[in-house]
């Protein structure tokens, strides 16, 4: 009986940003063994991360291609990659793990164009591999609690949707020279490396997927107005959207908003009532059932829902946030995993982290905003 997996990174360097986030989510239930990795192209930094978690100086590689070739062919070989690098690179190192039959979890968005994600589902499936998209706020406890309510019909038949993602930290970019732009995070604004949007592909894209986690509903057309500010890549979008039950909504997506740090909200109203979540207050839910007065549900409290239940890990009124997400996605990948190993037959409650099909629905939603931008908001179909 497999107990543990071994996995590998791709990215997270002891600079980066997500990478450390993905090996503390990794390793909240004690399950995994980071054992090789490609970090960085940059050599010093690749050995330093190595030397830092004691790898085997072999199992550090140059090259994501040779870091899936090499693991494959070892009997001790990983389990699963993580791929935590910029934009350009997910769909060849997804493809190099892919090929040599190795589970991939992968960072959002998934790759730059729709034809490349779905030559990716393919690849998993043709060599019966697990893809994840690493859309990490659903991993969040209350949104789970969000999706159980409304799939319980709680709120009725949803109609309506009203989701902003609101940054500030590039508001000093705009009418600025390249010299003078933002430095942080400077790939996100670069086509060559971020794809055709920075925007909505950075934090649209999670809007997307969190409303469609929480409310089961399929996108099928978006009209969007896209500001560039002078910029090479959007740093602002307003979003129509329309699903496929017929109902409507507005995604607001901004990293030029003052004020707002990382202002995640989601509204769902239904025929019956509504909820709100706030990532910036992700242990509660506000939640109206029509003519009564809103509701604040805390987690970890006993009248939640199962799945907010099993994916508890502290008391109700001890904060849990981004860490407790990145676990409880790694939680369900790591154990569907581990049944694959242990011959179990997977079932659809296995699956609770953001398949492949949500990375190309992320990749269908980015493009059709992009698309339907040039051509003055335009409705543009997706699904
Ligand atoms: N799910 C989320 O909430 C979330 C949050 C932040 C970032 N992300 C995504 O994670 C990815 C990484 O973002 P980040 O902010 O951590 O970027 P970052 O620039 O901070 O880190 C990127 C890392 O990739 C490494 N890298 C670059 N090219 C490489 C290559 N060819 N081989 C090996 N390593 C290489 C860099 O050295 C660095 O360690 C992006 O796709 C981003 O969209 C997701």
């Amino acid at each position: 009986m497999v107990k543990k997996l071994n996995y590998g990174m791709v990215g997270g360097s002891l600079s980066a940003f997500i990478g450390a986030v993905h090996r503390i989510g990794a390793s909240f239930d004690g399950k995994t063994h980071l054992v090789a990795g490609c970090f960085s192209p940059n050599e010093k930094s690749n050995r330093e991360c190595g030397e830092y978690f004691e790898l085997d100086p072999e199992r550090v590689y140059a090259s994501y291609t040779e870091m899936a070739e090499k693991e494959a062919a070892r009997e001790d070989g990983i389990d699963f990659v993580t791929i935590s690098i910029p934009n350009n690179h997910h769909y060849e190192a997804a493809k190099a793990f892919l090929v040599n039959k190795i589970h991939v979890l992968c960072e959002k968005p998934l790759c730059f164009t729709v034809g490349e994600a779905e030559e990716l589902k393919k690849l998993a499936e043709e060599n019966h591999v697990l893809f994840c998209v690493n859309y990490s706020y659903s991993g969040t406890n209350m949104v789970k609690e969000a999706r159980e309510l409304i799939q319980k019909g709680m709120i009725g038949e949803v109609i309506n949707v009203n989701a902003e993602y609101l940054q500030e930290y590039l508001v000093d970019d705009i009418g600025q020279s390249e010299e003078k732009m933002v430095k942080l995070s400077s790939w996100r604004k670069d086509p060559e490396v971020a794809g055709i949007s920075n925007c909505v592909g950075d934090i649209g894209t999670h809007i997307e997927h969190t409303v469609a986690y929480m409310t089961g509903l399929k996108l099928k057309r978006v009209a969007a107005k896209l500001d560039y500010f002078g910029q090479p890549l959007d740093l602002n979008a307003n979003i129509l959207v329309e699903f496929e039950n017929g109902a409507h909504g507005v995604f607001c997506s901004s990293q030029v908003c003052v004020g707002h740090m990382n202002g995640l909200v989601v509204r769902i109203f239904g025929t019956e009532g509504a909820i709100e979540w706030v990532q910036e207050n992700p242990n509660i839910l506000s939640v109206t059932f029509k003519g009564q007065p809103t509701q604040i549900y805390n987690r970890g409290m006993g009248y939640v829902g199962t799945r907010s239940q099993e994916t508890n890990r502290l008391p109700s009124g001890h904060p849990e946030g981004v860490y407790e997400a990145f676990a409880n996605i790694y939680r369900a990948w790591v154990e569907a995993i581990l049944k694959l190993k242990n011959n179990e037959a997977l079932t659809e409650a296995d699956m609770d982290f953001p398949s492949i099909d949500a990375g190309i629905e992320g990749v269908k939603f980015i493009t059709a905003c992009v698309e339907s931008s040039k051509l003055d908001a335009q409705w543009i179909t997706i699904n």
